[in-house]
């Protein structure tokens, strides 16, 4: 037994953003990926790579597509056993659905099992990195994490924070905020493949105070991420403003009290004021744009092209349980389908780079994961094109690779995940090689 692996397939890379020009993004027939202690140690036409490691196991899948594992920028793993809950908008929703559900997890046998839980289904749908939030209970940080460094997976979290317009039950305070968010930063953060996001969860839920003491903590700790909510639906930016009068808008609060930075990342980010954009802009800020979950909560329509044309910094994500899926075949097509609402088609490469690089760099974790190159963390999934009878009729009319991809983004759910690998080693629930 060497360690080495070969997986054998149809190979898809990026070497830039296909939103800068075509030649980006690259599908190689007959390609391969060598796979060793946890990386990517080559890439490259599958007969060279054999030659050149005759002792390596092969995997030969045929003419699926091998690529980098997707990357979900925005989670809330808590919010799994409420997926789908039925008919409210945002405030509503958290107050019926989310917050009960969130007073759960202070009992830590819950919350490791929902932990469990939801990266098992993530894993079926070849997410291998998220960045979740966590709730208010240091307990349910320590759930995640755990769960995820036994799997040896790369994921970002962080201990929700939130001292006003919550139930008593979900409410710590500025001090208790900053206490623990730092006592799990310093445990858990840069420790195997874990990543610490400090998590005020959105400008209602905080006092000024507490946001001014996790904007303390963010420039103790500047390696660490900072995730929060940003414009999402029209009402909540109405009860922000009433919240925080002095601000110029609702990026504003967060400038104000030291959380707005390039390792930040914004979740939703729809109703922007032009000043909002250009801050975000010059800062190199992250976007998460959560398009299943804006059109399932009715948030509104994300301006992909407006934003990525300024030179914004996008990540895609799921935004479970706000949104309707686990998987992010079905967050591009969501991703798809709100573009083509805004009149603009995204590419499949678009689609892709968005689900993979795009949201590692939002991570600022590009340079480990998120693409199938030599050197990076050896996280894949290895994608099914003929999933079910109708996207294989559809995939067998396609012109090019694209075609055939396009066909499986939108109509392809956790049935075209083939096969999925975190951290070099193959994920045994999900293997259908
Ligand atoms: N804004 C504040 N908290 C949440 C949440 O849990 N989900 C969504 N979609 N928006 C939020
Ligand atoms: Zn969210």
């Amino acid at each position: 037994m060497t360690g080495k692996t070969i997986l054998i397939g149809q190979v898809l890379s990026f070497h830039g953003s296909p939103f800068e020009g075509e030649a980006a993004a690259a599908v190689r027939l007959d390609g391969a990926i060598r796979v060793e202690a946890g990386r990517i140690v080559a890439v490259g036409g599958a007969d060279r790579l054999k030659a050149d490691a005759p002792d390596a196991r092969v995997i030969d899948h045929g003419n699926r597509v091998i690529m980098a594992g997707f990357v979900d920028a925005h989670v809330h793993y808590p919010q799994t056993a409420i997926i789908a809950s039925w008919g409210k908008r945002l405030i509503d929703w958290l107050n019926t659905y989310t917050f009960p559900e969130e007073t759960r997890f202070g009992d830590a046998d819950y919350a490791r099992e929902i932990a469990a839980r939801y990266l098992d289904l993530t894993a079926a749908h070849g997410v291998t990195t998220m960045c979740s939030y966590c709730t208010i209970h240091p307990a349910s940080v320590e759930a995640f994490f755990s769960a995820a460094q036994a799997r040896g997976q790369r994921v970002v979290a962080g201990k929700t924070c939130m001292d006003r317009n919550a139930p008593e039950e979900l409410r710590d305070t500025a001090q208790s905020a900053y206490d623990d968010s730092k006592a799990l930063l310093t445990r858990w953060h840069g420790v195997d493949r874990l990543g610490y996001a400090i998590t005020p969860r959105f400008a209602p839920t905080s006092s000024p105070e507490q946001l001014s003491a996790l904007g303390a903590l963010w420039a103790e700790h500047p390696d660490c991420l900072m995730q929060t909510h940003l414009s999402e639906q029209v009402d909540e930016i109405e009860w922000v403003r009433g919240l925080y009068p002095e601000a110029r808008d609702y990026l504003d609060i967060y400038e104000t009290h030291g959380l707005l930075g390039a390792r930040g990342i914004y979740g939703h980010s729809i109703h922007l004021e032009p000043r909002e954009r250009d801050r975000l802009a010059e800062t190199g800020a992250a976007l998460a744009h959560c398009p299943t979950s804006n059109t399932f909560i009715g948030s509104g329509l994300f301006d992909m092209a407006g934003l990525i044309a300024q030179g914004q910094r996008v990540g895609l994500a799921s935004d479970t349980g706000g949104g309707s899926s686990f998987s992010m075949l079905r967050t591009m097509a969501a991703a798809y389908e709100v573009a083509q609402l805004r009149g603009h088609a995204l590419h499949p490469a678009q689609l892709l780079w968005l689900a993979t690089v795009g949201s590692a760099r939002a991570l600022h974790l590009d340079h480990l994961i998120g693409n199938a190159v030599a050197g990076n963390e050896a996280d894949l999934v290895v994608l099914d094109l003929a999933s079910t009878p109708a996207i294989a009729q559809r995939a067998e009319r396609a012109g090019d690779i694209w075609e055939a991809l396009f066909a499986t983004i939108m109509m392809g759910d956790d049935r075209a995940i083939a096969d999925v690998w975190i951290g070099g080693k193959q994920c045994g629930a999900v293997s259908r090689a």
